[in-house]
């Protein structure tokens, strides 16, 4: 069979929550921002919007906001010397759409990790944020909603990928590894009848 290469790296995608401090060029970020534009789109309104910050001062504020790795809290924060290189906000432009299908994002922001993976960046896409400090933080007003951010960079962590019927909480090994169970494909699929 031919060598796919967008079939290796939705395997390699793990979120990556630990990176090193090495520069990504803003050229990549820009393509993977062109994926998310290519997505599907419900009756393609396209009301997603993308906000890229990676300025020091900026990157701290957002850091802040951020909540990672809740089954296993504290212990997956990022320390600063391995904090996420840049982030993408997630944003809904409320004049586009006023109900957002939220299929839209999860697309879109799926092309942009898959994209960035392909450069060799790693990323991990974050909901359990604090918007209304975002959203001050950038001065959004009303025109955007935020959904959510992309955490990214280099990554400096390798978790690994386990499958398990029934755990579903990633867990740290004494070396400090994640471990991330995935259901076991003949749990999910099924074939002409349940
Ligand atoms: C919609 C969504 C929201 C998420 N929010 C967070 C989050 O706030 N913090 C975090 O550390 N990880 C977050 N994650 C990452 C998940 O924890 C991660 O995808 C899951 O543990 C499976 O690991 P994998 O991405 O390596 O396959 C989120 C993932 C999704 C899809």
């Amino acid at each position: 069979m031919a060598d796919n290469k967008t079939h290796k790296i939705i395997l390699k995608r793990r979120s990556i929550r630990f990176f090193k401090q090495k520069e990504v060029p803003l050229k990549i970020i820009k393509k993977a921002l062109n994926c998310a534009r290519l997505a599907p789109s419900a009756a393609n309104l396209q009301f997603l919007e993308y906000l890229v910050v990676n300025g020091s001062t900026l990157k701290e504020k957002v850091f802040n906001c951020l909540r990672f790795a809740a089954y296993i809290a504290p212990k997956r924060n990022p320390p600063k010397k391995q904090a996420p290189y840049f982030y993408i906000i997630l944003l809904v432009n409320k004049e586009k759409s006023a109900a957002p299908n939220l299929r839209d994002i999860g697309a879109a922001a799926e092309n942009i990790m898959l994209s960035l993976l392909s450069f060799g960046i790693g990323s991990c896409w974050l909901q359990n944020i604090n918007k209304d400090s975002l959203n001050k933080t950038f001065d959004l007003g009303s025109k955007y909603e935020i959904d959510s951010v992309i955490a990214a960079g280099f990554p400096d962590e390798a978790p690994k990928l386990e499958t398990d019927s029934r755990n579903i909480k990633y867990w740290l090994d004494g070396k400090n590894r994640l471990h991330v169970p995935k259901r076991p494909l003949n749990d999910i699929w099924h074939y002409n009848k349940i």
